[in-house]
């Protein structure tokens, strides 16, 4: 599905991103996975790159550009954020909301606009951005009940920016076959206080969180050329959480 593809992944050592990297890789795609969390060089398709400095993203998709002569695939698969990104509305400082916003929604700009140029020149090329149901509805704080846990409002803003940006890329770079996308998963299970986890599931129509494994393979397929006529889509992987 993927061969011959040189698919750059960033944010390949998180959660997600394992899960898409293995994915690519089982599908016969050539997988560059860029993180901060790690060293490594293109021998390994690993490479360290602090995609929030564009300097960084601009080495790094120039190294990678360099190697394998092209670029077919780009996955914004990182979530940066401050140590502070939860809490109540009213405790948000104007420092964390600029600083989450910078991370988050400048640094999909930086890879996008290195390796869309790339892109340009081939004229070809799939860009799969992540959003979240964050990005669509806004949140269900019954959920977090009895819970420490406070969904940063910047988290929905920066989403619903990363889906609407792709949408722009998708009208832009369309003439130049070049397809742009967002995944949008629900709540992805990682061992998450259990009283949330319930009050999550019971809302989901599926009645439950995902798996890192039910979201890869969606990306998957919008990088390969079976999704060939879609681009500007936002895919839902949710277990139906938007559909109620
Ligand atoms: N986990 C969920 O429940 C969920 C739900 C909906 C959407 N999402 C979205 O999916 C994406 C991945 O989420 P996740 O849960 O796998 O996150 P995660 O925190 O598990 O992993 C994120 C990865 O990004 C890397 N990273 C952080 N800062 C970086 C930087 N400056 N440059 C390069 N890499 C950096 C980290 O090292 C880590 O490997 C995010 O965009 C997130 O918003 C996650």
């Amino acid at each position: 599905m993927l061969h011959n593809k040189v698919i750059v992944v960033a944010g390949g050592c998180g959660l997600i991103g394992k899960a898409v990297v293995k994915n690519i890789r089982s599908k016969g795609g050539s997988c560059i996975n860029f993180d901060a969390a790690v060293e490594g060089n293109l021998d390994d398709c690993l490479l360290k790159c602090d995609i929030s400095n564009y300097d960084s993203v601009k080495q790094s998709i120039g190294e990678v550009a360099a190697r394998f002569g092209k670029i077919d695939g780009l996955v914004n698969c990182a979530y940066p954020r401050t140590k502070d990104f939860s809490g109540g509305f009213d405790e948000i400082s104007v420092e964390s909301w600029t600083k989450n916003v910078d991370l988050q929604l400048n640094s999909v700009f930086y890879t996008c606009l290195e390796a869309l140029k790339i892109m340009k020149k081939q004229k070809a090329g799939s860009v799969v951005n992540f959003g979240s149901i964050y990005g669509v509805v806004g949140n269900d704080f019954n959920i977090y009940d009895n819970t420490d846990m406070r969904p940063h409002a910047a988290y929905t803003a920066i989403k619903g920016g990363v889906i609407n940006f792709t949408r722009y890329l998708a009208s832009y770079f369309g003439k130049f076959c070049i397809r742009a996308n967002c995944v949008s998963p629900g709540g992805v299970f990682d061992n998450q206080n259990p009283i949330f986890v319930e009050q999550y599931s019971k809302k989901c129509p599926l009645g439950r969180m995902a798996k890192p494994e039910e979201i890869a393979p969606v990306v998957s397929f919008l990088l390969s050329d079976e999704a060939s006529y879609i681009t500007g889509h936002n895919l839902m992987v949710d277990g139906g959480w938007c559909a109620v």
